[in-house]
């Protein structure tokens, strides 16, 4: 028996990468899957697969970050399957470029496929799901929403919407049964193809579907609102917090916060570069 058998799961750009991946994995579980991609090869390739391997998967080629690309997605789930469960929000592309030299267009291009996708693509689907008895969302967030990274001023944003997103989805899908997820992966793909060898052998591609399954299925229970890290065989969740702070006196000034923060009341201790800059854990 599959962890989510009789499941409908729509995954976008699923023709590569970790979408592939996740595809791969959700129908192993039992679900049929909507493989997106904006390449009707690439999707193509990843329902053959799908199906040589006794799953059910369809193709649906729509660009995610257009309302009839996203309407689409629903459309095709229903036309196939009847129903939808669970969305993973994953297409996604790079335009990386230092601030100065950021062109319009790679900004525009980043929002389109990581920001207006969340809302062309999740609107519909969470509309049925309302009234079809809840499912599961999960959006794809990133080091470099949560930490920064040079080069990556329009990814930065886009990823670190997708919190912002997610967090207040959570709390509108909680009385319609809709959970809603955020995942910051790591993993071997084109995408990171520029990344170090080391990076490579430790980020195999299929070291973070386990955690995927996990948020999609009943394993998780009630959970919702979440980011999971997930890559190299590590999971962890990733929060924002704030500091316990300083409470000044009734009358204060900018001279009195600057005493505090001097005392370390007011920001949290550097972290050593290695964390920083490392992934997970085994960096610390
Ligand atoms: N690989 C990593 O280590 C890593 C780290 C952090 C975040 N992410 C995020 O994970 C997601 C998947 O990344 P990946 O590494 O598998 O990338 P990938 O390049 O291997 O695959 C992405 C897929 O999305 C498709 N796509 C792009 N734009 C699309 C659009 N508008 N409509 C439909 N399909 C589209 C591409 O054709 C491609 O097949 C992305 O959101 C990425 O930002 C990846």
């Amino acid at each position: 028996m599959g962890l989510i058998d009789g499941k409908v799961a729509i995954v976008t750009g699923a023709g590569a990468g970790l979408g592939q991946s996740y595809a791969r994995a959700l129908a192993a579980e039992g679900a049929s899957v909507v493989v997106n991609d904006f390449s009707a090869k690439a999707a193509e390739a990843t329902v053959q697969d799908i199906v040589a391997s006794g799953g059910k998967a369809a193709a649906n080629i729509a660009d995610v970050g257009s309302l009839e690309g996203g309407a689409s997605l629903l459309e095709t789930a229903l036309a196939a399957f009847g129903r939808v469960d669970i969305l993973v929000n994953n297409a996604g592309i790079l335009r990386d470029a230092s601030f100065v030299k950021m062109e319009e267009s790679q900004w525009e291009a980043i929002m389109h496929v990581h920001l207006k996708a969340l809302y062309a693509s999740t609107k519909p689907v969470f509309g049925w799901m309302k009234d079809n008895g809840g499912g599961v969302i999960v959006n794809t967030t990133s080091t470099a929403g949560i930490r920064g990274n040079f080069g990556q001023t329009n990814y930065g944003t886009a990823k670190c919407g997708t919190i912002g997103f997610t967090n207040s989805l959570a709390i509108e899908g909680r009385k319609y049964g809709i959970r809603v997820w955020n995942i910051a992966p790591a993993a071997a793909t084109a995408l990171t193809a520029h990344m170090p060898d080391e990076y490579k052998r430790q980020f195999h591609i299929d070291r973070v579907a386990p955690t995927l399954l996990y948020m999609v299925s009943e394993l998780s229970g009630e959970q919702s609102g979440k980011t999971l890290m997930a890559g190299g065989g590590w999971v962890g969740e990733c929060r924002f917090e704030v500091h316990a702070g300083y409470v000044p006196e009734e009358a204060f000034s900018a001279h009195d916060i600057a005493r505090a923060a001097g005392e370390g009341k007011i920001f949290f201790p550097e972290r050593p570069a290695k964390w920083v800059t490392a992934y997970g854990p085994q960096a610390e």
